[in-house]
């Protein structure tokens, strides 16, 4: 898992792609040994078979070095192996969505180039003439007709659609392996934060034109294949696979609140209401939580999108997160593929029962005796019980009282497509009992936090991802806004110190919802 930070850093990076040495310098292996020792030994492993502790506990694992199989190379489909330049940018860069950290700011290129020429020694590749980067013939310009083209391509004979999905999203071929037996899945396109390279256009022929080897990832470049593009064909399906990047749904750590619009008359029911087109999204990293010390989680969920609306009587919030799953237990092909039991996928928000006054501080976790949470919490059904919705409030973990939804007349609805989960949920604004529930009153800054289970990854009970506090603002009607808006800076500034100061302690801090 990724640092918060580093997320950051790299979705800013990703966008301006890699700008590598001119040429590869020579490294010297005896200082590479040194560095190697300090910063890369506990997860790769003393003779570089990634045989330790840390490695027991990451998916992926570190890479095997004695292997010489590497994922990310820009030589000929045919070489087997990465040049230095290849294996200097992962090392200088690191690899997103793994635990493969980058080094620039800590190492020099020289002291990277010195660490390329040791990791190759695990291997008896030092002697090697690693071979020149592959031939790109022509680049061909984003335009929307060549977008258009490499859409077509990706789609004709189900030739990336068969794995990625239809969309992109990664969800359409489950329960693959690598080749060291390890659980993967096709990249979900829509997130370029998670590429262990870039989403930049030459990135992504490069992976298209070579694979990633030890992964089911093709090499399209390859003549045997019936499946082979040609250099043009390949840039316009990277130029398609970069227009997939779902920007809006970047993480912005400026971005702490959701923003409810007020509509005249009925909250929509439909998830593709233009009306929620029109919402400003936010979009919140989701970590892991965990009680006690429970046998490693591998997150799959690491971001969810939401959206709010309110009428003068009702409040609707729409939640979206892509999950590779649709989790029903009952179902045959649901169970066949989750690990190892199914449960069923969930998404909650948790709101405090009274809107906090001035600067007093929010709190952790399910609340305390003055500062009762509720919880509203979807499930997504079985074969033989529909898709429910749970009312929870709570005065800390020990106090949870299960209420029915129904008599606050909550109600939440889920539709899953291609990889996506949509739910809204709405409630009314107001006539309830102050003691048990908020009154969603405009204007005013009210902490919200967010919940998800991905049932075929074994989360169920406290074992979800979860975000930190944000902040839930119904946005008054213009009018009172600028009076409104001043007041309501000083909650912002407020908000994103709290933010920093929990994610630091996020932790341990954080609990169940
Ligand atoms: C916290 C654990 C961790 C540390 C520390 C770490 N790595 Fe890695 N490294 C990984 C993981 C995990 C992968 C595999 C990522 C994947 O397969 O997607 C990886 C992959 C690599 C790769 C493979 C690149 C490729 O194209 O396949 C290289 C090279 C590498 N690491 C070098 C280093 C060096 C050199 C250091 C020390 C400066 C280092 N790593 C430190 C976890 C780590
Ligand atoms: C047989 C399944 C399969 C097919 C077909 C396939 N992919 Fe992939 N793809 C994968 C897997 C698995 C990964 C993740 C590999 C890993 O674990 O690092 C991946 C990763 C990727 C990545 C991520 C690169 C990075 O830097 O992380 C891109 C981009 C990509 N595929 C594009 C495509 C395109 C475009 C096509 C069609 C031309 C295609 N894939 C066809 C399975 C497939």
């Amino acid at each position: 898992m990724i640092e918060k930070r580093n997320l950051f850093i790299l979705v800013v990076t990703l966008w301006t792609g890699f700008v590598a040495p001119a040429a590869a310098k020579s490294g010297d292996p005896d200082a590479g040994a040194e560095i190697y020792t300090q910063f890369c030994i506990h997860c790769h492993g003393e003779e570089g078979d990634a045989v330790t502790e840390t490695a027991d506990r990451l998916n992926p694992p570190p890479r095997d070095f004695t292997t010489a199989q590497y994922k990310i190379k820009a030589t000929d489909f045919e070489d087997d192996f990465p040049n230095d330049l290849d294996l200097f940018r992962m090392i200088r860069d690191g690899m997103p969505g793994s635990a493969m950290p980058g080094w620039s700011d800590v190492l020099s290129d020289q002291q990277i180039f010195d660490l390329v020429a040791y990791i190759k020694i695990f291997a008896g590749l030092e002697e090697e003439e690693l071979g020149p980067s592959m031939e790109y013939g022509e680049q061909i310009a984003i335009s929307a007709e060549s977008i258009e083209q490499g859409k077509r391509l990706f789609h004709e004979g189900d030739r990336c659609s068969e794995c990625h999905g239809k969309e992109g999203r990664g969800d359409a071929i489950k329960g693959l392996k690598d080749d060291a037996g390890f659980r993967t899945w096709p990249r979900n396109l829509t997130k370029p934060w998670n590429f262990r390279a870039s989403n930049d256009p030459k990135d992504i022929f490069t992976r298209i034109s070579t694979g990633i080897p030890g992964t089911q990832m093709p090499a399209f470049a390859d003549p045997t294949s019936d499946k082979q593009l040609t250099a043009e064909e390949r840039w316009h399906v990277a130029n398609y696979v970069n227009s997939l990047a779902k920007t809006e749904r970047v993480v912005r750590p400026e971005n702490t609140v959701v923003k409810a619009d007020h509509v005249n008359g009925e909250l929509p029911d439909a998830v593709d209401d233009p009306l929620w087109e029109k919402t400003e999204p936010s979009t919140f990293f989701l970590v892991p939580q965990l009680i006690g010390e429970e046998r490693f989680f591998t997150p799959s969920n690491d971001t969810i999108t939401a959206r709010a609306l309110y009428s003068d009587t009702e409040f609707a919030i729409l939640l979206e997160w892509d999950d590779r799953t649709k989790s029903i237990p009952g179902d045959e092909t649901a169970e066949k593929i989750s690990d190892p039991e199914i449960a069923e996928d969930g998404v909650a928000i948790q709101l405090p029962v009274k809107i906090p006054e001035g600067s007093e501080k929010p709190y952790f976790g399910m609340g305390d005796a003055t500062n009762p949470v509720t919880i509203w919490h979807w499930k997504s059904g079985t074969t033989d019980t529909p898709q429910s919705v749970n009312l929870i409030n709570a005065t800390g973990f020990e106090n949870i009282e299960q209420r029915d939804a129904a008599s606050l007349s909550i109600t939440a609805q889920g539709f899953y497509q291609d990889g996506t989960w949509r739910v809204i949920m709405k409630r009314p604004r107001s006539g309830v009992d102050k003691e048990k529930d908020i009154e969603l009153i405009e204007g005013k800054a009210i902490p919200i936090a967010f919940a998800a289970w991905d049932g075929s990854n074994s989360e169920q009970g406290s074992r979800h991802t979860m975000t930190a506090w944000y902040w839930l603002l119904l946005k008054p009607d213009i009018g009172a806004r600028p009076i409104v808006s001043a007041a309501f800076a000083g909650f912002l500034v407020f908000g994103v110190l709290l933010w920093w100061q929990r994610s630091a302690s996020s932790k341990r801090a954080t609990k169940d919802v």
